[in-house]
């Protein structure tokens, strides 16, 4: 494994914001996502364990919406509702209006690891996320503008294992992109990069967001990220147990949906960001020092 290091100098710089050919106006493609008491239970040898309860929330087209909470306490089972990717939870999940369908081809999602197909090229990883029924023409084109986009062209014949993490993951965003989804669902996209590389994603992501106009929902650990990239802060959080008194209730909550002030890019150092990422961190049950 090379040193971290020496994978972000392999890195090339993040793409400057630049209009993408082809990505014009009418391209960009939004799409709200409302959910309406979603809940999910899990049976276990235990027996019938609630993950989800009852949250109720509406993300708007265009929208990047960060979802944070402790390990374990549902973030990926909430995106997976959303995508289509597990269909037996309670409520209801719509897509622009109308109700999720199986692997819902409005939605696309990005995973911590990039899960390329090592035989295949960088470019033909991305051919992968093409919708089926797409002229080949307009497929490659449009494979052609998303590697600019995510700053890879010049890589496009190398295959996975020859390209940086950033590189593949940068891969796995085009091939998500390649769709044109409403709404592009990230599961911890950058949890398994290097501190630099992340700081690029983001960057990176931003750009994408700009030029694709895309809903985001954006699963992290990393408050400092979501405060970064996100209009608005999902903190799934469980109720506290009553001490001595039975369980309340079971199962992660929709603890509180925060707004994060200003335009992007933030200024990291900003007095209003600092307050709200103590009292973030605060709901994540994580001590903050910062002030
Ligand atoms: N298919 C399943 N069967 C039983 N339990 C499950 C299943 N899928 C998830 N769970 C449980 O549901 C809970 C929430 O899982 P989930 O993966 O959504 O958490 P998470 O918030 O994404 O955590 P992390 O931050 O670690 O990724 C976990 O306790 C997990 O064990
Ligand atoms: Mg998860």
């Amino acid at each position: 494994m090379p040193a971290h290091t020496a994978t972000a100098a392999l890195e090339p710089p993040a793409p400057a914001p630049r209009p993408v050919t082809g990505t014009t106006p009418a391209e960009r493609h939004s799409l709200d996502v409302a959910l309406q008491g979603v809940g999910r239970s899990f049976t276990t040898a235990e027996g019938p364990r609630t993950v989800l309860r009852d949250v109720t929330l509406t993300v708007s087209p265009g929208e990047v919406l960060a979802v944070i909470g402790a390990s374990g306490c549902g973030k990926s089972t909430l995106l997976r509702a959303v995508g289509g990717l597990d269909t037996a939870f309670d409520g209801r999940v719509l897509i622009g209006g109308s109700p999720v369908l199986p692997y819902d081809e409005r939605t696309a999602v990005g995973f911590q690891e990039p899960r390329l197909l090592p035989w295949r090229t960088i470019r033909r990883n991305v051919e992968l996320g093409l919708p089926r029924g797409l002229d080949r023409a307009e497929g490659r084109e449009r494979v052609h503008h998303l590697l600019e986009l995510v700053g890879l062209a010049p890589f496009a014949d190398h295959r996975p294992r020859e390209v940086s993490g950033g590189m593949a993951q940068r891969t796995s965003l085009a091939r998500a992109l390649a769709r044109r989804p409403g709404v592009l669902l990230l599961d911890e996209p950058f949890g398994a990069l290097d501190a630099l590389t992340r700081l690029r994603m983001q960057d990176l992501l931003l750009d994408v967001h700009a030029a694709t106009g895309t809903t985001v929902l954006l699963v992290t650990h990393d408050v400092e990220e979501a405060l970064q990239l996100a209009d608005r802060v999902l903190l799934l959080s469980r109720p506290r147990p009553v001490p001595g008194g039975p369980d309340p209730a079971p199962g992660a909550t929709v603890g509180r949906i925060v707004d994060v002030p200003g335009p992007r890019p933030r200024d990291r150092a900003d007095a209003g960001l600092a307050r709200l990422r103590s009292d973030l961190l605060e709901g994540l049950g994580v001590e903050s020092h910062s002030h």
